[in-house]
């Protein structure tokens, strides 16, 4: 077997070394400001978790092994830049900030962090982490760009929805600035957000005004997934009650959610 190995199964094999350096950089990010270093210490959760998402998709679907760590991969770096990104601005808002996922490009550059992987297999790893956070992956690309971005997507979608849920129920309201983000807390829900939501799309971050607005953002992932294994999970979590359980009550906020409920449900037929 060891005679046959391809490029690709030595892309495969550096994961453990790529996954001791990314973890040593990100271990060096501390702070005494108990509020930092608990976003540091949740982000740093948060990527384990999105690890174990992209594995349980990418194992749920007809997928070589060389996507499937490649998935790992790309789940491992996505949010790389988040430690740099609140230590200099202390927050996680990149429209106030700068776009997380181009801090991450620019430290796996730096780091060299893939230095050692095929160029083949490098670049849709690198793409799928650009594309992780933006609003959706280029219809052109290619469809290993695709698939391995899909499954990095839905996989950071399914860590963020779990963790919003839980979030929003505590007493003691925001203390992750990840589902905060310095915005109102106020009922209103911005026309934009809303008339996104009624076309089932995903809306743009960058018209959230309001706490209401941004729990909606994250009712609309259920218009971006990829996987029945996402939806099913979603379904079976209950996490649209759970989130449309801590919003206002309006005729409006509970017309989204029905509809987001029915398209769950509709995936899954
Ligand atoms: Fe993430």
């Amino acid at each position: 077997m060891e005679d046959n190995m391809t490029n690709t199964d030595a892309g495969i094999m550096l994961w453990q070394p790529i996954h001791h350096a990314v973890n040593q950089y990100i271990s060096t990010f501390h702070s005494n400001d108990v509020n930092i270093q608990l976003n540091f210490d949740l982000k740093r959760e948060h990527i384990s978790r999105v690890i174990q998402n992209a594995e349980m998709i990418a194992l749920s679907i007809d997928c070589d092994e060389t996507v499937r760590e490649s998935a790992r991969l790309a789940a491992l770096l996505h949010d790389a830049g988040r430690f740099i990104q609140f230590q200099q601005y202390q927050t996680y808002n990149d429209e106030q900030s700068e776009d997380h996922a181009i801090i991450a490009l620019r430290l796996i550059d730096q780091n060299n962090w893939l230095a050692e992987i095929p160029e083949e297999l490098r670049h849709p790893i690198i793409k799928a982490v650009e594309y992780h956070n933006k609003l959706a992956v280029p219809k052109n690309e290619t469809a290993e760009v695709m698939l391995l971005s899909n499954i990095l997507r839905d996989a950071d979608k399914l860590d963020i929805l779990d963790q919003a849920v839980k979030e929003y129920s505590l007493q003691n309201k925001n203390r992750n600035s990840a589902f905060s983000l310095d915005l109102e807390p106020s009922p209103m829900v911005s026309k934009a957000i809303a008339k996104s939501l009624a076309s089932k799309k995903l809306p743009s971050k960058s018209d959230m005004k309001t706490i209401t607005d941004f729990k909606l953002v994250q009712m609309a992932f259920v218009y971006d997934l990829h996987f029945k294994l996402s939806y099913s999970l979603i379904n079976k979590k209950g996490i649209l009650k759970q989130l449309f359980d801590t919003m206002p009550k309006s005729d409006q906020v509970f017309e989204l959610y029905r509809k987001a409920r029915i398209h769950v449900e509709n995936q899954l037929i």
